[in-house]
């Protein structure tokens, strides 16, 4: 597969075209972002973890009958993915209460939620991703009902392979955020599932292992990452 154009560059990912019009190389940056790109740094070998993690995330997905993206890993930092028609919405999935849950509703850190909520967000910075609903999706043309409803099957479907996988592991998944994208007509998992995109705490002591090391200013973010993958297995060299 030959590298081609720059198509877009994301805050911590950029995308290429390739030879083949129905498959991108995506490349992880060491950029990390947070507050919509307010807070930028460059943390070295993030892009190589993210990329790794996120391969291997995805090849489990994919075992457990969940349509991915994902096609090979090409190097430390570039995978091969196919080309979606990307949906402009996320899909949150929280198992416990964290982030902007917390600050919205004034609940406790880490309380239980049973059933695990559901929530979308407009993928648009300018507007800081605001919190939406099936009914604006609708309106707005963002995505189809089957689309929706195909959306939420598969957040929920990855909560079910993915809790497990971290709890064995000794970690807690506390959230997550999913994007969708259309490959032949059909919903398909895009972008990434990295410790960038979800929270992930210590089952024993709840020590954050994720991207709110960053938010916060907790130091050892990319050692947390490593942690996280060391503990799943994840082969980082
Ligand atoms: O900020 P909030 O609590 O709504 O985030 C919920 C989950 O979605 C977190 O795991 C966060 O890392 C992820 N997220 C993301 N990208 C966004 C918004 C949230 O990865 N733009």
């Amino acid at each position: 597969m030959e590298k081609r154009d720059e198509l877009y560059r994301g805050k911590a990912k950029t995308v290429f075209t390739t030879d083949n019009p129905d498959y991108l190389i995506l490349e992880f940056r060491d950029d990390t972002s947070a507050f919509d790109g307010e807070k930028v740094e460059q943390l070295a070998r993030k892009g190589m973890v993210n990329n790794k993690f996120n391969h291997f995330i995805m090849e489990q997905l994919s075992a457990a009958g969940i349509p991915t993206q994902m096609e090979t890993l090409l190097s430390d930092t570039e995978c091969v993915v196919k080309k979606l028609e990307m949906i402009p919405v996320e899909c949150v999935v929280r198992n416990l209460a964290a982030g902007s849950l917390v600050r919205r509703l004034g609940v406790t850190e880490g309380l239980e939620l049973n059933p695990p909520t559901f929530e979308l967000f407009l993928k648009n910075d300018a507007l800081h991703d605001p919190m939406v609903n099936e009914s604006h999706a609708l309106a707005f043309g963002w995505a189809t009902s089957e689309q929706l409803a195909e959306m939420k099957r598969l957040t929920f479907a990855v909560n079910d392979v993915l809790k497990p996988l971290f709890e064995n592991a000794g970690m807690l998944l506390v959230d997550y955020k999913l994007e969708f994208g259309v490959f032949n007509g059909s919903i398909v998992l895009g972008d990434e599932f990295s410790p960038d995109g979800c929270r992930l705490w210590d089952k024993e002591t709840r020590t954050k292992l994720d991207k709110d090391r960053f938010r916060q200013g907790l130091g050892g973010v990319v050692e947390a990452y490593e942690e996280v993958a060391k503990r799943l297995g994840v082969p980082l060299s």
